[in-house]
């Protein structure tokens, strides 16, 4: 059984994660920013004495790191970051905000390798030592036939080149360190057209997490295992 530490678990993919990992007995710190409306992770919490609820903003410091103390003397196995936002739709050329792409970029850019920097050391006595970014094939530059999304695309874009570093640079220390496209999800950002639910695309990737190897660090993969394009 190991330490699992997920920022953005109220709902969508995160809450999914929290679920399949406290069933099979994981011992999950599952954050999320305001639990006054984290009806149904209170109640996961409730029915698992191994979840445990940290609130947490990851665009603000000081709640990442007030957060943080609460695992003070954990060790931590594999950190997922996994919230995220879309930012304003249907925004095309022309119609661009600084002001909506710097947030998207707080939170998708920064927030992740902030957060990663701030655990670093709460990892570093695990023998597991993975860290896991939720990206986007949205975010493939070779994959791009359709144009438009530039403040998404671009955020998920950056957050590879940044966790591609973070890969090389961990490497000699022993973390292994993921970019996962949960596929096409059915969540409040995927839209009711997704391709798959919740649960098929977090089983998908508990279990690549569950086998990811050293030689898989710094690679941009689909929830299934396959490699993505840049
Ligand atoms: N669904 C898809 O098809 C899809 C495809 C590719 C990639 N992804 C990626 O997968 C991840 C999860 O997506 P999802 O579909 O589950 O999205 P979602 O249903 O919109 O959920 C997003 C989660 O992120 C949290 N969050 C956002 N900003 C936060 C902040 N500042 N501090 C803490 N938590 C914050 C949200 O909390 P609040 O409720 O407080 O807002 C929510 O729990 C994201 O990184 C997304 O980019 C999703």
């Amino acid at each position: 059984m190991a330490n699992y530490f997920i920022t953005g678990t109220n709902r969508g993919l995160g809450l999914e994660f929290v679920s399949q990992l406290a069933k099979r007995g994981e011992t999950v710190f599952a954050t999320c920013r305001d639990l006054e409306n984290a009806s149904q992770l209170v109640d996961l919490s409730n029915d698992y004495k191994n979840v445990h609820l940290i609130e947490m903003d990851v665009v603000e410091n000081s709640s990442m790191e007030q957060g943080l103390q609460r695992i003070q003397d954990e060790v931590i196995d594999v950190v997922i970051n996994n919230a995220g936002i879309y930012g304003p739709r249907n925004v095309n050329f022309g119609g661009l905000n600084g002001d909506d792409w710097s947030n998207v970029f707080q939170t998708n850019v920064i927030a992740p390798l902030l957060l990663t920097q701030l655990i670093i050391e709460k990892v570093r006595n695990s023998s597991v030592k993975k860290l896991i970014f939720l990206t986007s094939k949205m975010g493939s530059i070779e994959d791009n036939q359709g144009g438009g999304a530039y403040i998404y695309r671009s955020s998920k874009s950056a957050l590879n080149a940044a966790v591609k570093s973070v890969s090389i640079d961990l490497r000699s220390q022993g973390f292994i360190a993921a970019m996962l496209h949960p596929g096409w999800v059915r969540t409040d950002m995927g839209g009711p057209k997704g391709l798959i639910d919740t649960q098929t695309s977090v089983r998908g990737m508990v279990s690549l997490i569950d086998t990811l190897t050293a030689e898989q660090s710094g690679k941009f993969l689909n929830y299934d295992g396959q490699v993505i394009p840049w």
